[in-house]
């Protein structure tokens, strides 16, 4: 059992899956970042790998995105995350309640400040999509695992 702020989580080792509901807020989205570095970190990613970076990224466009965008009053929205080594796989999944599949990249400007989390994890994806479902629907990555469990280079300091 894993304790964040007042959320008390399950994250099985094994099998490397993790489901868990949040509440639409901003809360819930930060909660959602947390919980997906806390778990990878658990099946051997630690907190400064290049994998965990990258889905820590995509987790918070994702849920961010759900909790604006895909927000419905009074109801959750769901992190899963799946590890499929011999996928060579990470597999996110967000789903929120609202039902319009139709997610838009915006035209993006350079000086535009929205319509940027789509392209950043379009770029970081090796799959990515949207599946529909009962209630609402789930916006899906696929990253692949082949980033490793490597540290990510640190930012060279400040001379001297
Ligand atoms: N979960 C979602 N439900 C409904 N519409 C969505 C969802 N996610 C994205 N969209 C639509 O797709 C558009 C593009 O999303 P994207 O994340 O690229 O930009 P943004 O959220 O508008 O801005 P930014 O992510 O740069 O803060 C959104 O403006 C919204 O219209
Ligand atoms: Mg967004």
């Amino acid at each position: 059992m894993t304790t964040l702020g007042d959320v008390n989580v399950e994250i099985s080792t094994p099998p490397t899956e993790l489901a868990q509901r949040l509440s639409s807020t901003p809360r819930g989205a930060r909660l959602a970042r947390q919980l997906t570095s806390t778990a990878l970190a658990t099946w051997g990613y630690p907190h400064d790998s290049d994998l965990s970076h990258t889905a820590q990224l995509v987790v918070a466009e994702l849920a961010a995105n759900a909790v604006t965008h895909g927000r419905v009053p009074g109801r959750d929205f769901e992190l899963r995350l799946a590890l499929l080594p011999a996928k060579d796989t990470l597999r996110i999944e967000v789903s929120d309640a609202r039902d319009d599949r139709a997610l838009r990249f915006l035209d993006g400007g350079l000086e535009d400040e929205n319509g940027r989390g789509l392209v950043i994890v379009q770029v970081l994806a090796t799959l990515w999509g949207v599946s529909e479902r009962d209630v609402g629907k789930t916006v899906w990555v696929e990253l692949a695992l082949s980033a490793g469990r490597r540290p990510c280079p640190r930012r060279p300091g400040p001379a001297g």
